[in-house]
Protein backbone atom coordinates (compact mmCIF):
# COMPACT_ATOMS: atom_id res chain seq x y z
CA UNK A 1 0.00 0.00 0.00
CA UNK A 2 1.24 3.80 -0.86
CA UNK A 3 1.01 6.24 1.44
CA UNK A 4 1.41 9.82 1.16
CA UNK A 5 4.61 11.21 3.22
CA UNK A 6 2.38 13.84 4.80
CA UNK A 7 0.06 11.54 5.34
CA UNK A 8 2.46 9.12 7.44
CA UNK A 9 3.80 11.86 9.36
CA UNK A 10 0.44 12.59 10.31
CA UNK A 11 -0.66 9.53 11.44
CA UNK A 12 2.89 9.25 13.50
CA UNK A 13 2.17 12.52 14.80
CA UNK A 14 -1.93 10.97 15.67
CA UNK A 15 -0.52 8.36 17.22
CA UNK A 16 2.34 9.58 19.10
CA UNK A 17 -0.30 12.08 20.95
CA UNK A 18 -2.48 9.30 21.99
CA UNK A 19 0.31 7.49 23.35
CA UNK A 20 1.75 10.33 25.07
CA UNK A 21 -2.15 11.64 26.99
CA UNK A 22 -2.68 8.20 27.84
CA UNK A 23 0.25 7.56 29.71
CA UNK A 24 -0.12 10.84 31.33
CA UNK A 25 -3.41 9.97 32.24
CA UNK A 26 -2.56 6.27 33.49
CA UNK A 27 0.51 7.67 35.44
CA UNK A 28 -1.53 10.38 37.78
CA UNK A 29 -4.39 7.79 38.30
CA UNK A 30 -2.55 4.66 39.07
CA UNK A 31 1.07 5.96 39.99
CA UNK A 32 -0.15 9.00 42.03
CA UNK A 33 -3.38 8.11 42.98
CA UNK A 34 -5.73 11.04 41.53
CA UNK A 35 -9.34 10.47 41.34
CA UNK A 36 -12.16 12.64 40.46
CA UNK A 37 -12.49 15.34 43.54
CA UNK A 38 -16.24 14.10 44.21
CA UNK A 39 -15.20 10.81 45.27
CA UNK A 40 -12.87 11.20 48.00
CA UNK A 41 -15.45 11.84 50.97
CA UNK A 42 -18.64 10.70 51.95
CA UNK A 43 -21.16 11.53 53.90
CA UNK A 44 -24.81 9.59 55.02
CA UNK A 45 -27.36 11.96 53.46
CA UNK A 46 -29.69 11.10 56.22
CA UNK A 47 -27.85 12.29 58.65
CA UNK A 48 -26.09 15.42 57.18
CA UNK A 49 -27.26 17.88 60.24
CA UNK A 50 -25.82 16.12 62.86
CA UNK A 51 -22.31 15.00 61.28
CA UNK A 52 -19.65 17.75 61.39
CA UNK A 53 -19.16 20.30 59.72
CA UNK A 54 -22.48 20.77 58.45
CA UNK A 55 -24.21 20.68 62.44
CA UNK A 56 -23.12 24.25 61.71
CA UNK A 57 -23.65 25.73 58.54
CA UNK A 58 -21.68 28.83 57.61
CA UNK A 59 -18.47 30.66 57.95
CA UNK A 60 -15.95 29.78 60.10
CA UNK A 61 -12.73 30.66 61.13
CA UNK A 62 -10.10 28.23 61.55
CA UNK A 63 -6.65 27.95 62.81
CA UNK A 64 -3.04 26.02 61.83
CA UNK A 65 -4.54 25.29 58.13
CA UNK A 66 -3.80 26.30 55.27
CA UNK A 67 -7.17 28.21 54.10
CA UNK A 68 -8.28 31.09 56.91
CA UNK A 69 -11.91 29.82 56.98
CA UNK A 70 -13.96 27.41 56.33
CA UNK A 71 -17.83 27.82 54.95
CA UNK A 72 -20.28 25.58 55.40
CA UNK A 73 -22.84 25.06 52.70
CA UNK A 74 -26.21 22.56 52.98
CA UNK A 75 -28.20 22.46 50.02
CA UNK A 76 -31.79 20.72 49.87
CA UNK A 77 -34.71 21.55 47.33
CA UNK A 78 -34.84 24.45 47.46
CA UNK A 79 -32.46 26.67 48.86
CA UNK A 80 -28.95 26.57 50.38
CA UNK A 81 -28.17 27.22 53.84
CA UNK A 82 -26.53 29.68 55.07
CA UNK A 83 -28.61 32.00 52.75
CA UNK A 84 -26.45 35.02 52.28
CA UNK A 85 -22.82 35.05 53.86
CA UNK A 86 -20.32 38.14 54.62
CA UNK A 87 -16.54 37.12 53.87
CA UNK A 88 -13.31 39.56 54.75
CA UNK A 89 -12.05 40.64 51.81
CA UNK A 90 -8.84 38.59 50.67
CA UNK A 91 -9.94 35.64 52.23
CA UNK A 92 -8.58 31.90 51.48
CA UNK A 93 -11.68 30.31 51.83
CA UNK A 94 -12.16 26.28 51.83
CA UNK A 95 -16.08 26.06 50.49
CA UNK A 96 -17.32 22.79 51.90
CA UNK A 97 -20.85 21.80 50.65
CA UNK A 98 -23.18 18.70 50.55
CA UNK A 99 -27.15 18.25 49.88
CA UNK A 100 -29.80 16.48 51.50
CA UNK A 101 -31.50 15.86 48.92
CA UNK A 102 -31.23 15.78 45.22
CA UNK A 103 -28.23 16.58 42.90
CA UNK A 104 -28.10 20.18 43.13
CA UNK A 105 -25.50 22.43 41.70
CA UNK A 106 -22.84 25.09 43.43
CA UNK A 107 -21.81 28.34 40.92
CA UNK A 108 -20.84 31.47 42.31
CA UNK A 109 -21.18 33.57 38.87
CA UNK A 110 -18.24 35.31 37.81
CA UNK A 111 -15.77 32.82 39.26
CA UNK A 112 -14.46 29.74 38.82
CA UNK A 113 -16.11 27.64 41.30
CA UNK A 114 -18.59 25.55 39.63
CA UNK A 115 -19.45 22.09 41.94
CA UNK A 116 -21.64 19.25 41.60
CA UNK A 117 -23.35 18.56 44.60
CA UNK A 118 -24.51 14.61 44.84
CA UNK A 119 -26.34 13.33 47.83
CA UNK A 120 -23.88 11.00 49.83
CA UNK A 121 -21.10 13.18 48.78
CA UNK A 122 -18.82 16.20 50.07
CA UNK A 123 -17.97 18.28 47.41
CA UNK A 124 -14.68 21.36 48.44
CA UNK A 125 -13.21 24.05 47.04
CA UNK A 126 -10.47 26.05 48.54
CA UNK A 127 -10.38 29.92 46.91
CA UNK A 128 -9.38 33.43 48.08
CA UNK A 129 -12.08 36.15 47.59
CA UNK A 130 -10.00 39.12 46.31
CA UNK A 131 -12.67 41.02 44.19
CA UNK A 132 -14.97 43.32 46.31
CA UNK A 133 -18.49 42.61 45.46
CA UNK A 134 -21.74 40.46 46.00
CA UNK A 135 -21.41 36.95 44.43
CA UNK A 136 -24.53 34.99 43.36
CA UNK A 137 -24.82 31.11 44.07
CA UNK A 138 -26.87 29.28 41.56
CA UNK A 139 -28.35 26.04 41.33
CA UNK A 140 -27.00 24.84 37.79
CA UNK A 141 -28.52 21.14 38.07
CA UNK A 142 -32.39 20.64 37.65
CA UNK A 143 -33.33 19.93 41.06
CA UNK A 144 -37.56 20.64 40.21
CA UNK A 145 -40.30 22.93 40.16
CA UNK A 146 -38.66 25.64 42.63
CA UNK A 147 -34.39 24.89 40.64
CA UNK A 148 -34.75 28.40 39.53
CA UNK A 149 -35.60 30.02 42.47
CA UNK A 150 -32.68 28.65 44.59
CA UNK A 151 -29.84 30.53 45.47
CA UNK A 152 -27.74 31.88 47.80
CA UNK A 153 -25.32 35.16 48.38
CA UNK A 154 -22.02 35.90 49.53
CA UNK A 155 -20.53 39.49 49.99
CA UNK A 156 -17.04 39.84 49.77
CA UNK A 157 -16.24 43.18 52.15
CA UNK A 158 -13.44 44.97 53.49
CA UNK A 159 -12.76 44.97 56.85
CU1 LIG B 1 -31.12 22.85 43.15
CU2 LIG B 1 -31.54 23.17 40.80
Amino acid sequence: MHMHKLEKIWLILGISCLIIFLTTVGVSAFYMGNKPPSCLLTIDPEKVDQQKPFDKPGLHKVEGKEWDYELVYVAQAFSYNPAKVEIPLGAKVKVIATTKDVIHGFEVAGTNINMMLEPGYISEYTTTFDKEGEYLIVCNEYCGSGHHLMFSKIEVVKK
